[in-house]
């Protein structure tokens, strides 16, 4: 099939089904055999999500009426008509045509004559990107603008600005199969530039690769890992033989980060979702590590727990991912405003219950990698007026030492939105 009738049925599973771009995107990807294929699929579906308000403004402006019902598929090979026309160097007869021959192949024989219209009115009038207000200036829902703004009063449009930029690639290098330098000398000698990050594993690619191509990366010997997500294992710093649980697991980065850094630590790695947990098993067995993988909540851990109390806990909370939008451009329409409320209760939730299980003298570390106060600071500062016995630990790396938490905004040194606060019980 087409590639841009496959992009159409991407976004449409996307926007009209709630479906994210993670999972709906491999689906088509995998009905092409190139390479170039999947990446330019892959191009046109994060492209539009990037820029959904700008384009969506600018086909409905060359229609009379909008496409409703079945017809939306249509509309969404529109805004793939109309991202090609404004943001890639497809050549407009080319996107135009392909984009026509996909609405055929989408069975809209009747509706072929309208795409070519429009699209053919778009290229003619070369229209500016409408900028009539802030959620079209910023391809980004008004709640989302206002809470960054409240949060950031400074700094809220290079935030927005970063989110939207295209992320680098990060590797995590396995010290268990060799050092860090070691690795980058491997990348070197194929001619793959990188350079270390600040976190003792981290490895910044100048450009993205097929991981087919990193150097014994099938034998685990190099995951990929942002650089924000890498400073979980040396801020929670497991010790020998420490018995410790991996609350929220899937689908297993950091679980695999804590056992590369202390190999001789028992970990549970616990998750509510099944069909996530399987990857951490995955993951695992690629990189020869083992953890007790368990299905169940975070928030009851007397029902699937009868062991003694941990050493450490890992608190990597369901949250809003707002700072990874970068990296999942569909965030910023499949969140909803309501859901921040309900996830600040969910991840208090986690917490109370999780300290419960911490023994005496013990570490818990949370994180999010979300930008969003409610979830991080606020939710640290309710949490640590609530409870008596526990105390936050300052991060060496957060920028004033009486901020609760660090906040990493998208961007900072090359990392995702990331959001850290240490706990000890005292
Ligand atoms: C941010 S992700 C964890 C990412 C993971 N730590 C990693 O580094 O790969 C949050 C996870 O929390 C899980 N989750 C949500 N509610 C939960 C609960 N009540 N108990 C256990 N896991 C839960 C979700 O299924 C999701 O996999």
């Amino acid at each position: 099939m087409n590639l841009r009738a496959l992009a159409a049925k991407v976004i449409f599973q996307v926007l009209e089904k709630g479906v994210s771009l993670s999972v709906a995107l491999p689906e088509q990807q995998q009905k092409l055999c190139s390479g170039k294929d999947k990446a330019l699929l892959a191009e046109l579906s994060y492209g539009v999500m990037r820029h959904l308000p700008q384009l969506d403004k600018l086909v409905s402006d060359c229609m009379n009426k909008p496409m409703k019902g079945k017809q939306r598929i249509v509309h969404q090979l529109l805004l793939i008509g109309c991202y090609q026309l404004y943001f890639t160097r497809i050549p407009s007869h080319a996107a135009i045509s392909e984009t026509a021959e996909a609405c055929r192949q989408l069975k809209f024989e009747g509706l072929v004559k309208v795409v070519n219209g429009v699209l053919r009115n778009l290229q003619r009038n070369q229209a500016p990107l409408p900028t009539d207000n802030e959620t079209l200036a910023f391809n980004t829902p008004a709640w989302i603008i206002k809470r960054l703004q409240a949060a950031y009063p400074e700094t809220w449009q290079q935030v927005i600005e970063q989110s939207h930029q295209r992320p680098p690639m990060w590797l995590r290098n396995n010290q268990l199969s060799q050092t860090r330098e070691q690795y980058l000398a491997q990348l070197t000698s194929l001619e793959i530039p990188a350079t270390e990050g600040s976190s003792a594993n981290a490895i910044l690619l100048d450009s993205p690769k097929d991981v087919a191509m990193l150097p014994g990366f099938a034998d685990g010997a190099a995951s990929v890992q942002d650089g924000a997500a890498q400073w979980a294992a040396t801020l929670l710093a497991p010790a020998a033989n420490d018995l410790i649980l991996d609350a929220c697991a899937a689908p297993g980065g950091k679980t695999c980060h804590l056992l590369e850094t202390e190999n001789s630590i028992d970990l549970v790695a616990v998750d509510f979702d099944v069909k996530r947990l399987e990857r951490v098993q995955q993951n695992l067995d690629r990189l020869s590590l083992n953890a007790k993988v368990v299905h169940g909540d975070a928030a009851n851990i007397d029902s699937w727990w009868q062991g003694e109390k941990f050493d450490r806990i890992l608190l990597d909370a369901p949250c809003s991912a707002t700072g990874v939008i970068r990296r999942h451009p569909d965030i910023k329409w499949l969140r909803k405003q309501a859901d921040i409320e309900e996830l600040a209760t969910l991840q208090s939730q986690i917490l109370d219950h999780c300290w419960q299980w911490l023994k005496p003298g013990g570490t818990l570390l949370y994180a999010t990698c979300s930008i969003l106060p409610q979830e991080n600071a606020e939710q640290i500062s309710a949490f640590l007026a609530r409870t008596k016995d526990a105390t936050l630990i300052p991060i060496a790396q957060q920028p004033n030492s009486d901020d609760v938490g660090w906040q990493i905004t998208p961007g900072q040194d090359n990392m995702d939105g990331f959001y850290y606060a240490r706990l000890i019980k005292g």
